[in-house]
């Protein structure tokens, strides 16, 4: 996969909700995302699950889904491997595309809460700056970040990819935590401690659904 960007810098600083040809106007629907709401019998929202590699956001966001499902609640789990197979193939690890990646699943999740539907994003998003465009995005109270805070020692001793290993022989580089930077949320909705055991953080976040409202 190439470690570039194929667009450029002018479509990655465009301010949010500014369509790039001044001839494009939006457009009002008649069924809302409150109709939606409605049917489905939730709130939509953003669970923005942020953390190093190996931190425990996948396993996590998809325990997690698997309980939301069962109880009937209309999810979808966006995830960094994953996204980075199709929608966001063309981009790698330096500072500019990690920033177009996360703009790119921000919108994304943004439709997807327009759909009514309980979204679980798992992806580093290594800076508060991008965290933040994304929460912009979003109007009040749809944006949840959910800190995943795991050490590097143990992030590094899981290794489940090898890529730590692979960093620290310098055979992989831009590596979060070991040459590349991650900025922890300073007031995260949501604190996680990622050694927890898995069922534990799961019942935490299901109880901070409720308490927010989004599910009942
Ligand atoms: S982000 O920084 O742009 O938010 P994202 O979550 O999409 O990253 O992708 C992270 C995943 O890509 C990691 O879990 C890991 O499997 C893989 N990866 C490959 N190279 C790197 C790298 N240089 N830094 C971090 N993760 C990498």
């Amino acid at each position: 996969m190439p470690a570039h960007s194929l667009h450029s810098d002018n479509q990655h600083t465009l301010p949010a909700d500014v369509p790039a040809d001044e001839n494009v106007v939006w457009h009002s629907h008649a069924v809302t995302r409150q109709d939606r709401e409605r049917k489905n019998g939730h709130r939509g929202a953003v669970l923005w699950f942020t953390g190093l590699s190996g931190s425990g956001k996948s396993t996590l966001a998809g325990a997690l889904e698997q309980e939301l499902f069962r109880r009937g609640i209309r999810t979808y789990l966006l995830d960094g491997d994953n996204v980075r197979h199709g929608l966001c193939r063309d981009l790698g690890f330096s500072d500019t595309d990690r920033r177009e990646n996360i703009r790119r699943v921000g919108e994304v999740a943004k439709l997807m809460v327009d759909a009514g539907l309980v979204v679980l994003s798992a992806f580093i998003s290594p800076h508060r700056a991008e965290r933040q465009m994304v929460q912009e995005m979003l109007d009040n109270g749809q944006f949840i970040e959910v800190f995943v805070d795991t050490p590097l020692a143990i992030c590094e001793a899981r290794d489940p990819k090898g890529l730590y290993k692979k960093a620290r022989a310098g055979e992989l580089k831009n590596f979060t935590g070991i040459d590349s930077v991650y900025e922890s949320p300073m007031a995260p909705d949501i604190h996680l401690k990622g050694d927890r055991p898995l069922a534990q953080l799961v019942e935490q976040l299901l109880e901070q659904l409720s308490v927010k409202a989004i599910i009942s």
